[in-house]
């Protein structure tokens, strides 16, 4: 196994960086990195993690000559820090691979976007192009992408349309917080009716969404109540009737499996509910066999290891297709699999994932393998 040399991490302590440590740490990837450097946009001198031989000082992430030693960097800091670094080290010479979780970069010519189980051959086209910014996918869209592995392989689908239900992770770590501030603050409204058994439902339901609209639920981070409530709207608005979300999961689709000419057309409305760190997402494929119904499970469920199907039953969906039973693991639950009795060549489908791994960090440390094994 080939080691790849100087490696540098940037965001490594948000939320997305600090999954993608966790998991490198599990799977022993700092042993095949000849020099992990860690970089901070603030505190540069300070100790960074423990990896090799105990902590190094942090490096400075907005110094350009100390980057371009680098031979990858992997930046989990966010859009802001790549729009603002990536160009200026480019145009000063340097041709290490950067890889990146953030959308910054994702529909540019000469990036790839990274989903290995699903795209490897795109992968490997765009390295033999000569192609040296890999980035991460929009996590809705790889989840998808992961889930229905096992049709668009076979180019079964025709075309989606999907509701999503996105975790609050997907906002970042203080958004997380607010949602359960504002759980708390519902809950602490309304305790003393609870508490008394013959109080009315209809009061305590009344108080909470006069509480809702008041505008005194704490709402910095998130914008507006999401304890209680859910919002259908996710990202900047096209101003055209759609959401930024919402037009990555077609843009985003079509460039992973490098059909941009002759694109898949997915119809998404992407809603915001009050859930931790897993995405679900409700599908309505139009196929374009009429494959029976145990054939799509076994195509969907053999597509690759990560795929758990679970049984279109009660107990089964409701043990092992939410949020809280896929949270933390690689999982990727696909249930409620069924043909619609619109027509036999459009199925329904459910699937759970988790945002921050499938739908983050996980692709990153792939691409890093992927490189490390590159003659
Ligand atoms: N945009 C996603 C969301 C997360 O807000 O859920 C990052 O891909």
């Amino acid at each position: 196994m080939n080691k790849i040399g100087r490696v540098g991490f940037v965001g490594w302590r948000g939320m997305v960086g600090s999954v993608l440590l966790e998991r490198m740490r599990q799977e022993n990837d700092f042993d095949r990195i000849g020099e992990p450097v860690f970089y901070s946009t603030s505190q540069a001198g300070q100790p960074g993690p423990e990896i090799h031989n105990g902590p190094e000082p942090l490096a400075d992430a907005l110094d350009l000559e100390s980057l371009s030693d680098l031979d990858v960097i992997i930046s989990c800091q966010g859009g802001e820090y790549t729009r603002k670094i990536h160009g200026p080290l480019r145009r000063s010479g340097w041709r290490g691979y950067w890889l990146d979780a953030a959308s910054a970069l994702r529909m540019d010519g000469n990036s790839t976007i990274i989903l290995d189980p699903v795209n490897r051959p795109v992968i490997e086209q765009g390295l033999s192009d000569g192609h040296r910014d890999f980035i991460g996918g929009n996590c809705t869209v790889s989840l998808m992408m992961m889930a229905l592995h096992g049709l668009f392989e076979r180019d079964l689908i025709e075309w989606i349309s999907v509701m999503t239900y996105q975790a609050i992770s997907g906002g970042g770590a203080r958004q997380m917080r607010e949602l359960l501030i504002q759980m708390g603050e519902i809950h602490g409204l309304v305790d003393p009716l609870l508490r008394n058994e013959a109080g009315s439902i209809l009061d305590i339901d009344s108080r909470i969404n006069r509480h809702l609209r008041s505008g005194m639920l704490t709402t910095d981070d998130i914008g507006y109540p999401l304890a209680a409530n859910l919002l259908p709207w996710i990202d900047s608005d096209l101003d055209d009737g759609t959401s930024r979300e919402e037009w990555k999961g077609v843009a985003e689709t079509n460039k992973i499996l490098g059909r941009e000419n002759n694109p898949i057309p997915i119809d998404s409305t992407c809603i915001r509910v009050g859930t931790m760190r897993c995405h679900s997402q409700a599908f309505t494929i139009g196929l374009r066999d009429d494959v029976p119904l145990d054939e799509l499970s076994e195509m969907i469920g053999r597509a690759n290891e990560w795929v758990r199907i679970v049984p279109n039953t009660r107990d089964a969906t409701l043990e092992c297709l939410t949020p809280s039973a896929v949270g933390g693991t690689l999982d990727i639950a696909v249930g409620r699999i069924r043909k619609s009795p619109a027509g036999s060549r459009i199925a329904t489908a459910f699937t759970v994932g988790d945002q921050l791994l499938w739908g983050a960090a996980e692709p990153l440390r792939r691409m890093l393998a992927i490189l490390e094994e590159r003659p």
